[in-house]
């Protein structure tokens, strides 16, 4: 138990500070070994920003990987390149705190968990709202049976304006790289409702409906913010964060090696993407409970919802109303107000608690119900939801899918 682990984060983005601190100063049972991204600039844009100089830094995954002071590694690389990465680690023998989504397609979902049960190696799925006093609460309701018998589920996901403008303008936007914003952003909410339910049911049935019904291009008044002009600029709630900056000649675009993934101030309005910005999903599990998803894209605040109804009653939740939990008898209307956290910190103030689990589950080689399994279950619901938006139809989902490749994938 004395043992501190020498972590590497593979993937120098946005994601990767929230980490960084956390491994760098406060864990007292890990320290950060060196960062790795494929991209020499962006890496040391990290390296600069975070204030790590001198920190093995590296642009080689496979070497970095198989460094023999490495631990470790937290892997916040973009949706894409999850798998490349993931296969290296184990095959170097490294256990993996993976960022959700688990991947960006299902191929990419069975390869990664292939791998994993040939090597043996271990994969830890990062869904960190499941670390959250909140979700606990909840699911204990749920699971301790205050409701009776569950008859439905409903989640919703409400995005604040300049959350859904960084996934119309970065590579985001291209679903054949991150699988679809509902597996991109919404993979957390996938994951919850399987894991508030309970990962020994599974949902066999998915119909979903949704659209790009706002940012379409013909409301595209210029390519990029900086060319846009001021009315029309000065009233978008979009803008690019350094936009003001760039237009007043105060700054230039980072450099970016492939300006299609990073493009800046790209208009959130462009034509080339694939994305939604509103979807809704209807869901039904094997043993009959029902449910339903709706992720809508303009708000003020950016937060989640979820009612469950069941034979005693209502639970009623909300991350950002006081209280967050309330339960209505169904038999009296009387309402309890059963839980509040007040909001602390990035993501809850939970990230160093995931990487407490993360070693953890290293320590004992259990993932719990945190591993690849639940990772493929989330990302399974996303693209099936999607492949019936797509197609108009309802689509069943076999058990055998939630455990491995079928034959037609
Ligand atoms: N848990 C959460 O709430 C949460 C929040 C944000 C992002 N994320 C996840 O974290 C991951 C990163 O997101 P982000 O917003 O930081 O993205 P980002 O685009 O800011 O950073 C991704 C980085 O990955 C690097 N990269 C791409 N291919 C690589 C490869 N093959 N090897 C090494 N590095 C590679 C890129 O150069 C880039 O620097 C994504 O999977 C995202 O879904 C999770």
């Amino acid at each position: 138990m004395n043992r501190r682990y020498r972590i590497g984060v593979i993937g120098a983005g946005s994601r990767a500070t929230a980490f960084t601190p956390q491994l760098h100063t406060r864990m007292t049972r890990a320290e950060l070994y060196g960062v790795c991204d494929i991209d020499g600039d962006r890496l040391d844009r990290y390296v600069k920003e975070q204030h790590l100089e001198g920190i093995r830094a590296s642009t080689d995954v496979e070497a970095f990987l198989n460094e023999k002071e490495l631990d470790a590694v937290v892997v916040t690389a973009a949706d894409f390149a999850h798998c490349d990465i993931t296969v290296k680690a184990l095959k170097a023998g490294k256990p993996v705190y993976m960022e959700k989504p688990i991947a960006h397609t299902l191929d990419d979902a069975y390869t990664m968990l292939e791998c994993q049960r040939q090597t043996g190696g271990l994969v830890y799925m990062g869904f960190n709202l499941r670390a959250s006093p909140t979700y606990i609460k909840l699911r204990q309701l749920i699971r301790g049976g205050v409701l009776g018998q569950v008859l439905h589920i409903t989640g919703v996901e409400q995005l604040h304006v300049a959350h859904i403008a960084s996934f119309m303008r970065r590579f985001h936007r291209h679903s054949h790289l991150n699988g679809g914003l509902l597996n991109a952003k919404c993979s957390h909410d996938m994951d919850l409702l399987q894991w508030l339910i309970g990962h020994e049911h599974r949902v066999v049935k998915i119909s979903s409906f949704g659209g790009c019904d706002i940012f379409k291009p013909a409301r595209q008044p210029a390519t990029h913010c900086r060319l846009c002009p001021s009315a029309t600029y000065n009233a978008c709630p979009y803008k690019a964060p350094n936009a003001d900056d760039l237009r007043a000649g105060r700054a230039t675009l980072p450099r970016e090696n492939n300006p299609d993934l990073y493009p800046g101030d790209l208009c959130v309005y462009t034509h080339d993407k694939d994305l939604v910005d509103n979807q809704t999903l209807i869901l039904e599990w094997d043993h009959g409970v029902r449910g339903n998803f709706n992720l809508q894209a303009f708000q003020h605040m950016g937060n989640r919802t979820n009612r469950i109804w069941g034979e005693k009653g209502v639970l009623d939740f909300d991350t950002l109303r006081e209280p967050n939990i309330t339960f209505t008898h169904s038999a009296t209307g009387d309402v309890e107000n059963l839980h509040f956290q007040p909001r602390v910190g990035g993501h809850g103030g939970v990230d160093g608690l995931m990487l407490d689990r993360f070693l953890d589950a290293i320590e004992s080689h259990d993932v719990g119900d945190a591993g690849m399994k639940e990772g493929l279950a989330a990302t399974l619901l996303a693209i099936k939801a999607d492949e019936s938006r797509l197609t108009g139809k309802t689509v069943e989902i076999p058990m055998e899918m939630y455990e491995q490749r079928p034959q037609s994938v």
